[in-house]
């Protein structure tokens, strides 16, 4: 093979002057060092300086300077769906480089990206188009903000020289050729011209009726078609070795509706440059008929007419849904409205639509792609300011622990990840599709630090000034066999609300899970989806003998996540709070705080005794003695409840039986209908399990409460009860349901002088994820909001029930009547989250339902995810406000609403 280091240094220099993108001179110049030192480092200089148009009034000599911006198209590292990015980069007069929108002249002004520097070596990046741009350089001519589109070719070889196209003031051509002294205005001009271009080597012009020249260097005008008359502005686009017309179609009324002109003052529209596009055709150029032949459609190419050039890239180049379009920018002198500006028509449809109207399309654009930000150049912490303390040094925080898990991948980890492989492949049947790892319950495989000024449909309150999070999850590795939807890294999603402005974050909870699974690169530990048949008692097997044999560490046992909120929304996981080292236990996803004292119960379970552990931890953080409570097997018990003077646990026949997973092959959490369901109602500062009071109820099992409360004798549980549970509905194969899902709204009640128990139902199915007014936690109250879900665990809305109502009961499904006040439908397609409510006045006695409620949404139509706002007391179907995120935000578990008081706070940590 070809030592390419040793090609002759002459020929490496002459192939480097050829490059004239200093993108791609930089990649040349690092492929090894003797490819470097046979280059420049920097491309061969355009020609810099030219003289200015000839003009008699001009009181002082300027000069003319050229630069030259480029339009790349950035893809990701790999084939992933991820989308591209389209960005244009030049410099300005000092040499500094700027950013620029592919369709605008101006620089895009930065804000908090600002600290973005891509290292585009280790990235697909492809040249789309140059453009050059003329520049008076004295400020006070009237040159100075030259506004023509100016092209540039090399004639023949560089030794040949060059040649400059523009049009002149006064509609002519302007022709500048080295070795020529002065511009020349080409006289010859029938209508004055609107367009140039280079198009196989040569300069051609397009005047405003359609009539195409060839510009010759000895200033002559070769008719290569004749006029098509028609539209207001000629566009030339080079093509695939093809050239095309775009003829748009202006109309003045945009100022007509705004009432501030009237028909008869169109010439003083057209000098404020403020038409509007309303139409647009397009012709392919017939060499050899010297004629423009109007096209019907573009396939897949998409055409973009920006301010100085005009490109064409193919829909499939781009990453884009199709193509068969031109996109155009309608206000060009206009440097703010540059989004709202652009416009899409498309050829088939024969319609214009806004941008936004194509999403896939729009997200070529600024803002910047999320994956960008892991391809960036490190930046050091104080060349970042308070941005890079945050993401780089990481401050610690008294009392959390800094979560630096000690794995290793000696000798030991190959022969278990041998041994892993060789279970994998004869207990695992990974034919079954995995279910949650598809589709909108697939994760996203990058955090989206925060995006900000996010597109807003109607207006976010004030009392929302917060951040809104929920947690999914969202693996980082692809699972080695099995897959449940429990399983998974943690990954929250954050809406940060401030003024009305929203920006969106995502970030992984940095467990020592996932610490130590990135380190090797690859899953480690075992997985809920695992836990079934022979499979799941060997793969227990396996991460216990990792642990032995240190691979992994299981040192960062018991804990729950601290997470802070920034001012500017976004999340970093501090550690592990362990309350002093007094946690030893779970730490139960659904602790209560009383909304009164401050304080917060928690309970953990376990599959060895004591099965149930509960705690209290005051106000101040302190976590007072475990209160172990004794029950006969270890179940799955997710939520519990309080009330002013009651705990209240749920011992549900979901039992952990790992002699039946091995036995009958199943999950290793199996319901038992044979069971009843006991409830166990405890002094909430009880010290001990003796004054526990047990209550059994009709063979159920719960995942979340609602809320509960006494009243006289009696303690009060609104609950969403399953008539059956399998958990294994989404383990493996793709099914029509996932389980029984029988969730119905329920209120429990527990007699603590006769010991008798009722239930009442409330609700036809499936209603989950209830959620109440939390100012009303351990008290009674009047509502609860919560989730309508489909077969399949999809959200499908949101349900308000009033529990001063009686339930209209005997229905197919819920609708609105009875306890019933208000169902927000997403729609076809649309699958919503846990809504949370909130309160309109903060810290102020208010209605109940006085507030809002706030939920991620997902269009599978569209693939576009939101964050909705409804007003809580109305549930009305106009939403208050519709946030559009950048990201997918794949369905998930529980949300949380940080206050900005709470914001705040956090920010003294
Ligand atoms: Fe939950």
């Amino acid at each position: 093979m070809a030592d390419w280091s040793e090609l002759p240094k002459e020929l490496l220099r002459l192939i480097s002057e050829l490059i004239d993108s200093p993108f791609y001179l930089l990649r040349f110049r690092s492929v090894c060092s003797s490819w470097r030192s046979s280059s420049s480092p920097l491309p061969t200089h355009l020609p810099l300086k030219f003289p200015t148009f000839p003009s008699a009034t001009a009181a002082t000599p300027s000069i003319f300077s050229l630069s030259k911006r480029t339009l790349f198209l950035i893809n990701p590292p790999h084939q992933t769906p991820h989308r591209s990015w389209l960005i244009k980069i030049g410099q300005d007069t000092h040499g500094h480089t700027l950013l620029f929108h592919p369709l605008s002249r101006f620089p895009i002004k930065s804000n908090s990206n600002s600290n973005l520097i891509l290292n585009l070596i280790d990235l697909p990046v492809f040249d789309i188009e140059h453009e050059f741009i003329l520049a008076d350089t004295c400020p006070t001519s009237l040159n100075a903000l030259y506004m023509e589109k100016v092209v540039f070719s090399w004639l023949g070889s560089r030794k040949d020289g060059f040649a400059l196209l523009t049009i002149h003031i006064s509609g002519r051509l302007a022709l500048f050729r080295s070795g020529h002294p002065d511009w020349t205005i080409i006289p010859d001009m029938l209508t004055p011209y609107d367009d140039v271009c280079v198009h196989k080597g040569s300069l051609f012009a397009v005047d405003s009726t359609g009539r195409t020249v060839i510009v010759g260097l000895d200033l002559s005008l070769t008719p290569v078609a004749d006029p098509v008359f028609g539209g207001d502005k000629k566009f030339l686009v080079a093509c695939e070795g093809e050239l095309f017309l775009v003829d748009k179609y202006l109309s003045s009324d945009y100022l007509c509706e705004l009432g501030g002109f009237d028909d008869d003052d169109e010439d003083e529209i057209y000098e404020l440059g403020c038409e509007r596009a309303v139409r647009f055709e397009v012709y392919r150029l017939e060499e050899m008929e010297r004629r423009w032949v109007e096209v019907g459609s573009l396939g897949d190419r998409v055409l973009f007419l920006g301010d100085d050039c005009a490109f064409s890239a193919s829909a499939s180049d781009l990453g884009v849904d199709r193509g068969g379009c031109v996109v155009f920018r309608d206000d060009t002198f206009n440097v703010n409205a540059l989004e709202s500006g652009l416009g899409v028509f498309h050829l088939d449809e024969g319609r214009i639509s806004p941008l936004s109207d194509y999403p896939s399309i729009s997200k070529l654009f600024w803002p910047p792609p999320d994956w960008t930000r892991y391809w960036a150049f490190p930046v050091k912490a104080e060349a970042m300011g308070d941005e890079g303390e945050k993401l780089i040094n990481g401050k610690e925080v008294e009392g959390i622990v800094k979560v630096e898990p000690k794995p290793s991948k000696g000798l030991a980890s190959k022969v278990v990840d041998l041994l892993e492989k060789i279970v994998v492949k004869l207990f695992h049947d990974s034919s079954l599709p995995q279910q949650y790892l598809n589709g909108n319950f697939g994760p996203v495989l990058l955090e989206t630090p925060p995006t900000n000024n996010l597109p807003v449909t109607g207006y976010l309150p004030d009392c929302l000034n917060g951040e809104f999070v929920r947690v999914g999850p969202n693996p980082k590795f692809a699972p080695v066999a099995g897959y449940h939807w429990f399983d998974g890294d943690g990954m929250i999603h954050g809406l940060r609300i401030k003024d009305g402005k929203a920006t969106y974050v995502s970030r992984f909870v940095r467990t020592s899970r996932l610490k130590q699974e990135e380190y090797f690169g690859g899953a480690k530990f075992m997985k809920i989806g695992d836990l079934k048949g022979l499979l799941g008692l060997l793969m227990v097997n396996i991460q216990m003998l990792r642990y032995k044999l240190n691979v992994l560490d299981d040192s960062y046992g018991h804990g729950t996540d601290a997470i802070k909120v920034f001012e500017d929304g976004d999340l970093q996981t501090l550690g592990l709070m362990d309350y002093d080292k007094r946690l030893d236990h779970s730490f139960t996803a659904h602790p209560k705080v009383d909304p009164f004292t401050g304080e917060m119960f928690t309970f953990g379970y376990s599959q060895t005794p004591p099965y149930l552990t509960y705690r209290v931890i005051s106000k101040d953080g302190f976590m007072h003695d475990a209160v172990p409570i004794t029950i006969s097997e270890p179940v799955m018990m997710h939520d519990f409840a309080i009330t002013e003077n009651y705990a209240i646990f749920m011992d549900l026949p979901l039992y952990f039986r790992p002699k039946d997973m091995v036995k009958e092959k199943k999950l290793i959490f199996q319901y038992d209908s044979t069971k009843k369901a006991r409830f166990g109602v405890l002094p909430r500062y009880a010290k001990d399990e003796q004054q526990i009071r047990w209550f059994e109820l009709p063979n159920c099992f719960i995942f979340h409460n609602a809320n509960a409360w006494e009243e006289e004798d009696e303690v009060v549980l609104i609950t969403c009860r399953l008539e059956d549970v399998d958990l294994d509905g989404g383990g493996g194969a793709v099914k029509e349901t996932i389980g029984s899902l029988t969730n119905q709204l329920y209120e429990m009640r527990f007699n603590m002088k006769s010991g008798q128990a009722s239930q009442k139902k409330l609700s036809e199915p499936t209603v989950d994820f209830p959620r109440v007014n939390e100012s009303y936690t351990g008290r009674k109250q009047r509502y609860v909001y919560g989730t309508i879900l489909s077969s399949m665990a999809k959200i499908t809305g949101i349900v308000k029930f009033d529990l001063h109502s009686e339930p209209e009961l005997g229905k197919t499904k819920l609708e609105v009547g009875g306890n019933v006040q208000g169902i927000y439908a997403l729609g076809p397609g649309r699958f919503g989250s846990e809504a949370i409510y909130v309160p309109r006045v903060l810290g102020t006695p208010c209605e109940e339902d006085d507030g809002y409620l706030i939920f991620y949404v997902h269009d599978e139509n569209t693939k576009n995810s939101y964050a909705h706002v409804i007003d809580a007391k109305t549930m009305s179907s106009d939403p208050v406000a519709i946030v559009e995120l950048p990201a997918r935000v794949p369905y998930g578990f529980h949300a949380f609403f940080v206050t900005e008081e709470q914001l705040q706070e956090q920010g003294k940590l």
